[in-house]
């Protein structure tokens, strides 16, 4: 959380970026765009390419706390793509290299609009950082009604720095929901101390302190205020919706959940931030954070993974591909590729496991292994891992189900 009182950059003032830099009017090749984003690198002392960056609008709350801050294109640069891009946002900004954010004025911003527009001359590629400059210039005098509107950008110079406050968190949980980093892709170290409690309503965040005012005063108004929930982190759909998933209750995934296309997130599903899918998956129940779930595989309804935020748990959690977590089954061990736990059974790391091969082992000691179906033997109570065979129910996700 930060106070938004006196821009951060050093100046606070829009850098007269053509002063330095000669723009083409058109630029009519790709070539043409990539000289002018050297050119333009080659006037910031010290530039080098961040890892990521954005810029994004931001409701700051009475306390100058900020309380959201919605990017609507995140970006990774890399050779010869949004070079231009970075570079310009870099120069009114006043940054050089590094992880940091800034607080962009409506004539900055203009600024970076006005060496970005020459590229829209070459029509082989889009220009969505572009559309999205302008979307964010349009946005910046609406009132919102939880605070003031500000704009900011955002740079993480390398993805193992840690997250510097909201500003810069808020990107991550964007490059994680986009799907441009996977989940343990970049450093979310701390982050929860960065992000400020809010009340996320239909008419947007609200600083918790003092919100019953706050909504006696919106009812005077008018409003019909409808509060979703009270959390630091908002619902991934009211920021990114992913292309190809359905999600049938916005409530139950958290912003910074990773969600593959075909990936299905039914009503008692739910998918925390920095854990998701990585390919076709079927969602009924809990992917904790930190937890991957790959292609193919379902997470039937009541079932758990754990996760380690709270509770204990150290080891970072994966299913394979093409697994079947049951029914209320759970797992404290990663599974590896076609593996089954049986309905309403749970293995946790220290469950002993009667093998196929008669030996006895503790589950944490084939974490990650193939094709091992677990169960609970209902005659002798044994917690078993068999080998798979083919003929068993579970032949894969219901092809039609994911065709999203
Ligand atoms: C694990 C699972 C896939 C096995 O199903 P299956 O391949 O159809 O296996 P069956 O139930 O036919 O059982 C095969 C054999 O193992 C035996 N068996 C099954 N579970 C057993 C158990 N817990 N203890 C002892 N024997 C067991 C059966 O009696 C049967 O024996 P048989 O060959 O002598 O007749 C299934 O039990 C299961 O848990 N499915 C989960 C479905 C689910 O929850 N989906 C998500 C929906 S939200």
């Amino acid at each position: 959380m930060r106070e938004v009182g006196p821009p951060v950059n050093p100046s606070g003032t829009a850098v007269d970026a053509a002063s330095s830099f000669d723009a083409m009017t058109s630029y009519s090749t790709l070539e043409e765009i990539q000289q002018a984003a050297r050119d333009l690198e080659a006037t910031i002392d010290g530039y080098q390419t961040p890892a990521a960056f954005g810029v994004g609008i931001a409701t700051v709350g009475p306390s100058g706390d900020v309380l959201d801050v919605a990017y609507p294109k995140v970006n990774l640069p890399e050779p010869g793509s949004n070079s231009l891009t970075a570079s310009s946002v870099a120069k009114v900004t006043g940054h050089s290299s590094g992880t940091a954010t800034y607080e962009l004025t409506a004539a900055q911003l203009d600024e970076v609009i006005s060496i970005l527009a020459p590229a829209e001359a070459y029509t082989e590629i889009p220009h969505p950082n572009l559309d999205a400059y302008r979307a964010l210039a349009a946005a910046l005098p609406q009132p919102a009604h939880g605070g003031t509107r500000h704009l900011f950008a955002a740079f993480i110079g390398d993805l193992d720095d840690d997250p510097i406050d909201a500003v810069d968190g808020y990107l991550r949980l964007h490059l994680l929901s986009t799907r441009t980093v996977q989940p343990h892709g970049m450093s979310m170290n701390g982050i929860f101390g960065k992000l400020t409690n809010v009340v996320w309503t239909n008419l947007g965040p609200f600083e918790v302190e003092g919100f019953e005012l706050t909504r006696v005063r919106l009812r005077g108004e008018g409003h019909q205020v409808d509060v979703k929930h009270v959390d630091k982190f908002p619902r991934m759909l009211d920021y990114v919706i992913p292309s190809g998933v359905r999600i049938a209750d916005a409530t139950r995934v958290r912003m910074g959940a990773h969600l593959a296309e075909g990936t299905v997130v039914m009503h008692e599903g739910f998918c925390n931030f920095n854990a998701g899918t990585l390919g076709t998956s079927m969602v009924e129940g809990r992917i904790s954070a930190g937890v991957l779930v790959g292609d193919g595989t379902d997470v039937g309804g009541g079932a758990s993974i754990q996760g380690t935020l709270s509770g204990g748990g150290k080891e970072v959690i994966s299913l394979g591909k093409n697994c079947l977590l049951g029914a209320n089954a759970g797992t404290g061990i990663s599974l590896g590729d076609d593996c089954i736990i049986q309905a309403g059974t749970y293995i946790t790391a220290g469950t002993l496991v009667a093998m196929p091969d008669g030996t006895t082992v503790k589950a944490r000691e084939i974490s990650g292994a193939n094709g091992l179906l677990f169960r609970r033997n209902s005659k002798s109570g044994t917690v078993e891992a068999l080998t798979r065979t083919d003929d068993s129910s579970w032949q894969g996700l219901n092809e039609a189900l994911h065709d999203n």
